[in-house]
């Protein structure tokens, strides 16, 4: 298992050191990639099955937690994350073991680059390396434009796109190769509510932090995508509204219900199974049809 205690960069256990990406693409130019030939090449794409690890940034509670939950069961070693409620991160943590998963926790604010980097070193540290990332840290705050204040719009800036990019610098730096890595954007990019215009701004910006990317992280056969839920029935989502509201909503979406956490978990699996590789540099719409 490697060892992380200074903080500072170093190979992963996959010995892939992160700052050898051009030294990658020149390997991947000229040496054949085994697992990408013949007709088996989708299922190739699997990640080994000792050898299984994912952060979840955000996953003390809501979509992360199901997430973090989701891929425990799928084989993964999970590394959960919080800002503020550790309890409830503590609590994913010692759900997923009594399962008979592996799982640790980690509060680190994704604002604060270095809190991102030690919540990597940390998890690198526990479990060897990191195969799956996904982006799930977010807030929202709402208002019309002409009263968000600037602490508001401030904090979600902080939070979802600085924070998105944070997380995803260090994945790009770290993840193993045939991995995946998934950031939470939001149905809301295309509703565009009143109310919404920098919660659904911070959002659209996963979708092109993903795209973007999954082109640098070519050689490396990395999946990376965004995802955008519709309306999911977590705090985040339900604060501030009525059951009326609610079920208005609910019923404005096809498929006659909002969304659980545990439907967005799902298709993160799907991204992160074999047959998801193939989807790389999309906004993946997981919203029951609402848009
Ligand atoms: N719910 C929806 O309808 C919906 C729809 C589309 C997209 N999304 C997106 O899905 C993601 C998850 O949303 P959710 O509904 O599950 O939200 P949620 O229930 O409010 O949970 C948010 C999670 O993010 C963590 N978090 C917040 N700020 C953080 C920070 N600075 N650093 C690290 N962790 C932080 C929270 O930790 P603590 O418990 O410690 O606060 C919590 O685990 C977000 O990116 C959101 O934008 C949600």
């Amino acid at each position: 298992m490697t060892s992380r205690s200074n903080g500072k960069e170093q190979a992963g256990a996959s010995g892939l050191p992160p700052m050898s990406r051009r030294a990658m693409l020149a390997a991947a130019a000229f040496a054949p990639i085994a697992v990408a030939a013949g007709t088996s090449g989708a299922a190739a794409q699997d990640i080994p099955t000792d050898n299984r690890v994912a952060l979840v940034t955000g996953s003390s509670r809501g979509i992360g937690a199901a997430i973090a939950r989701r891929l425990a069961e799928d084989g993964f070693r999970v590394a959960v994350n919080c800002v503020v409620n550790t309890d409830l991160a503590a609590g994913v943590a010692a759900d997923i073991e009594a399962k008979g998963g592996k799982a640790i926790w980690e509060q680190a604010d994704v604002s604060d680059p270095a809190a991102v980097k030690r919540l990597f070193d940390v998890t690198e540290a526990a479990f060897g390396g990191v195969n799956i990332v996904i982006s799930n840290a977010g807030i929202m705050r709402l208002a019309p434009f002409a009263e968000m204040t600037d602490e508001e719009f401030n904090r979600m800036i902080d939070v979802n796109l600085k924070g998105g990019f944070h997380v995803l610098r260090e994945a790009a730096r770290r993840v193993r190769e045939g991995g995946r890595i998934v950031s939470l954007s939001s149905s809301i990019t295309q509703l565009r509510s009143p109310t919404y215009g920098p919660y659904a701004a911070s959002k659209a910006a996963q979708d092109i932090y993903s795209n973007v990317l999954a082109k640098e992280l070519a050689g490396r056969r990395i999946s990376v995508n965004a995802l955008a839920p519709g309306l999911v029935n977590t705090t985040l989502f339900t604060n501030g509204k009525t059951e009326e509201q609610i079920a208005g909503f609910a019923q404005r979406t096809p498929h006659g219900r909002i969304g659980e956490p545990e439907d967005i978990a799902g298709v993160v699996s799907a991204l992160c199974g074999p047959d998801g590789w193939w989807v790389n540099g999309q906004t993946v719409f997981a919203n029951g049809g609402v848009v």
